[in-house]
């Protein structure tokens, strides 16, 4: 059995005595997810925890590499020694060779989150013994003897299914995607590979940072554990100063400006781009119609002159976003859907939300816009403004009316929205 600390072809790897690393190395994969680049490849990491009464196997790999998991399982343990399998998430790079398993030790129980069992038919596709599945809470417990796993609920890290496991008697921590990274490098452990810091941080950028009140709230349950060791889902094994690891993610997790609205101020973000002029002084005007609002602090940005990515960061804290955009061609312009889509990278849930913009002669713009923010499930109180070629000064009023309307929203002061039903399409505020 491989005892070093370098990963060897066909051998599993201890991390702890008598727990294993048991996973894949995935060297040459450059783009993970389609959305997520991997100059380092990846790893997917499963883990067998052995006690005195039988084995845990926590996690599996990637379908195209359950050769090189079960190679590395078979020479630590007995498919009969496996008592527990244990479901940290469902997704199909570490369930691959969960059928394969399933099979391969039918006694053993599968341990999983509530979330996880309504999954799991999408992903078991010929069918499971629903008499092995246990769904754990915070008071479960897995007794393997001498080692005794205790699960943490940590939804959304990185899908609803998460769930961290804890071995308490040696301060393991087995934590999913959880302050894992795409770095894949056969030395494993944190303090001999390669300088990863940055696939550290890209990582929770791309995959943690839209659940970052999630993190949050799973960094308060693992804050609180005497964490020795934590064995992530992907990338190095964190066994040197594991804690910086999790104070990393506090720091990702916080705000990332220095808040300059007051404490109590709300905060309205109102982005244009203008081709001759006239989304600019509709935007100019919405600024002047929010500012009238105590208590809400507006800022405006003209999108020809800025990255999206800083505008990102000013999103995720915000509390209500407008967006002007001429209609060329019969759509909002690139700077505006650059920056939409971006979005996807954080929290923008629940926030208000509302467009404008002048046109020439369809004016598609502002529809495709809101369209756009109700997916993303922002608010959208009211229908934005339109304006063919130059804005009167009505317009422009009506323009001071949309921003003094998205304002009074943030502070809660807005007229509620009254339905007529007794007149069939009938809305009046
Ligand atoms: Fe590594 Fe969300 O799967």
């Amino acid at each position: 059995m491989n005892t070093s600390t370098t990963v060897l072809p066909g051998q599993p790897a201890a991390i702890a005595p008598d727990v294993h690393w048991v996973g894949a190395l995935d060297p040459d994969l450059r783009q993970f997810d389609i959305i997520l680049r991997t100059a380092n490849g990846t790893s997917y990491n499963a883990y067998a925890v052995r006690g005195r009464d039988g084995v845990a196997v926590i996690d599996t790999v990637k379908a195209e590499f359950a050769d090189d998991f079960f190679a590395r399982l078979w020479a630590c343990c007995k498919p009969a020694e496996i008592r527990a399998i244990v479901l940290n998430h469902l997704e199909p790079d570490h369930t691959g060779a969960l059928p394969a398993l399933l099979a391969a030790a039918p006694d053993a129980r599968v341990y999983l989150s509530s979330a996880a069992l309504r999954m799991l038919k999408g992903i078991v596709k010929d069918g499971i013994d629903e008499s092995r599945l246990t769904v754990v809470d915070a008071d479960t417990r897995v007794d393997l003897g001498g080692r005794t796993l205790r699960f943490l609920h940590t939804p959304y890290l990185h899908w609803p299914d998460t769930q961290c496991t804890w071995v308490e008697e040696d301060g393991l921590l087995f934590s999913g995607d959880v302050f894992g990274c795409h770095f894949c490098d056969e030395r494993l452990f944190n303090d001999r590979v390669g300088d990863f810091r940055f696939s550290f941080d890209y990582y929770y950028q791309h995959i943690m940072r839209p659940f970052r009140e999630h993190v949050l709230e799973a960094l308060a349950l693992i804050e609180a554990l005497p964490i020795r060791l934590i064995a992530p889902a992907h990338g190095p094994v964190l066994r040197d100063a594991p804690r910086n690891y999790v104070q990393r993610y506090r720091q990702l997790a916080s705000p990332l400006l220095t808040f300059e609205a007051g404490e109590h101020e709300k905060t309205l973000l109102v982005f244009y781009i203008s081709a001759y002029g006239n989304t600019e002084r509709m935007a100019r005007a919405v600024r002047d119609g929010a500012e009238g609002v105590e208590g809400v602090r507006v800022s405006l940005y003209d999108l020809a002159g800025g990255d999206p990515a800083p505008f990102v960061d000013l999103i995720e804290e915000a509390d209500g976003l407008m967006f002007g955009s001429p209609t060329i061609n019969g759509d909002a312009v690139k700077p505006v859907w650059d920056l939409l889509s971006s979005l996807t990278l954080v929290k923008v849930k629940g926030k208000f939300g509302a467009a404008f913009g002048s046109f020439g002669w369809s004016g598609e713009a502002v529809r495709l816009i809101e369209d756009r923010l109700r997916g993303l499930k922002l608010r959208v109180p009211r229908t934005g403004v339109r304006v063919k070629l130059i804005p009167t000064d009505e317009e422009l009023a009506e323009c001071r009316a949309l921003g003094r309307e998205l304002a009074e929203h943030l502070v809660g002061r807005a007229q509620p929205l009254h339905i007529d039903f007794s007149a069939p399409g009938a809305l009046t505020t």
